[in-house]
């Protein structure tokens, strides 16, 4: 029997106890052990809970109890979630996490210990939710060049753009149903503002790449300036808005963006909606793969956790290859990123037809009945930095949206 401590009985945590109740034979037949959670720490009390019993209020019993063998943190937050997790590794503890603030912040650091104490530190459910994504990025993929990941990592958010795009709700009704649904953070900042995805994609970048990235340092928009109008002429083009994490790694500078996107019919992340995320991946002899699943929501998310803690199984005595090192990925500047762009002006098209071509040389001009004061180009393909220097010489610019 291998004991367990579970540290945060939120959504995730608590799903985590569920599955590892719900697969308790699977686990035993595939592994030969049996998983069983001793204590569940939390601030609060659970009376009622099936759980209740195995509540405890003080991380001590949990980091000095040489039975429990493996940790899993779903607290939340950079801290206590870092301090209680350095001093588990510390302890000789394995610890897995759904924590990507922590992974993004400290993994570093964490990684490190977990070599140095011949533990592990994984972390699955922290992209993707329950998307088997980073142990075939790790594992699968070891020894491959990856020269691109394009995703849609958040689930709230594409949850919400769904939402605006089919039935039209406004953003402020799709987020508090995504709220009540508890795909959303706490302080839904995060995900609305992209912070979220940031921070996904520049975990997969430095597992995919071993090297250490920064997600302050990449340039990140979220979704709070996309109306309804955009979905309009987004429909018109045949193309969805989506919020998407790029990282380019086929050069020597790795451009990781976070920016809401124009996806056309013909991308496999059109059809990609609601909570669900998507990942696709192009390697340099593999092509393009994608991984697709839940990306946000109790059990799916409680399944990626379990998994890692399965996976440790096979191996309690010692340290994975996993991870990455102190060693900085460099970084390409935002301004040298190419794209399309879709632009939306003030006043009519036939007035302006001499200026947009010479400034834009626009593939596609979208002037709607519906929205009489304005029309919309897709222009050629520039240079973020060609792009900024022409557009702001221009007045009435009421929206731009990569593509
Ligand atoms: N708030 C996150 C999302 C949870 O919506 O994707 C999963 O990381």
């Amino acid at each position: 029997m291998i004991q367990v401590a579970v540290m945060g009985f939120g959504t995730i945590g608590s799903g985590v106890a569920e599955v590892i109740d719900i697969n308790r034979e699977g686990i035993l037949k595939a592994t030969g052990r049996e998983l069983h959670v001793k204590y569940i720490l939390d601030l609060r009390n659970f009376p009622g809970n099936k759980y209740e019993d195995r509540i405890v209020h003080d991380f001590e019993k949990i980091v000095s109890d040489p039975e429990i063998r493996i940790v899993v943190e779903t607290m939340g937050g950079v801290h206590p979630a870092y301090d209680f997790t350095k001093a588990c590794l510390e302890a000789g503890k394995h610890v897995v996490t759904s924590n990507k603030a922590v992974v993004e912040d400290c993994g570093t650091e964490l990684l490190e210990i977990a070599r140095k104490h011949h533990v592990n530190y994984l972390f699955e459910a922290s992209v993707g939710g329950g998307i088997p994504l980073i142990r075939p990025l790790t594992e699968s993929l070891r020894g491959e060049k990856i020269l691109e990941i394009q995703g849609i990592l958040n689930g709230t958010t594409n949850y919400i753009l769904s939402k605006m795009n089919r039935e039209g709700q406004t953003f402020e009704e799709a987020l508090r149903t995504a709220q009540e649904l508890g795909y959303a953070e706490k302080n839904p900042e995060a995900d609305v503002m992209g912070h979220d995805t940031c921070r996904k994609i520049v975990i997969l970048s430095m597992l995919a790449t071993g090297k250490e990235a920064k997600y302050r340092d990449v340039h990140c928009e979220g979704i709070t300036g996309i109306t309804p109008t955009d979905f309009a002429y987004a429909k018109k083009l045949g193309m969805a808005v989506k919020l998407v994490g790029t990282s380019r790694m086929g050069g020597s500078r790795a451009g990781i963006f976070v920016c809401p996107m124009l996806v056309p019919a013909d991308s496999p992340l059109y059809a990609v909606n609601d909570v669900y995320n998507a990942v696709m991946v192009n390697g340099r002899t593999l092509g393009k793969v994608m991984f697709y699943g839940s990306g946000a929501g109790k059990l799916p998310t409680a399944n990626a956790v379990v998994s890692d803690v399965v996976e440790i199984l096979g191996h309690l005595q010692e340290n994975m290859p996993f991870g990455w090192t102190s060693e900085k990925l460099p970084l390409a500047d935002f301004e040298d990123q190419e794209f399309r762009y879709f632009v939306r002006f003030k006043g009519q098209y036939g007035n302006r037809i001499e200026e947009i071509r010479a400034a834009f040389d626009p593939e596609k001009v979208i002037e709607l009945p519906e929205y009489p004061e304005e029309f919309a180009i897709l222009s050629a393909k520039m240079s973020e930095e060609r792009f900024q220097r022409k557009q702001k010489a221009f007045e009435g610019v009421l929206q731009v949206i990569r593509c």
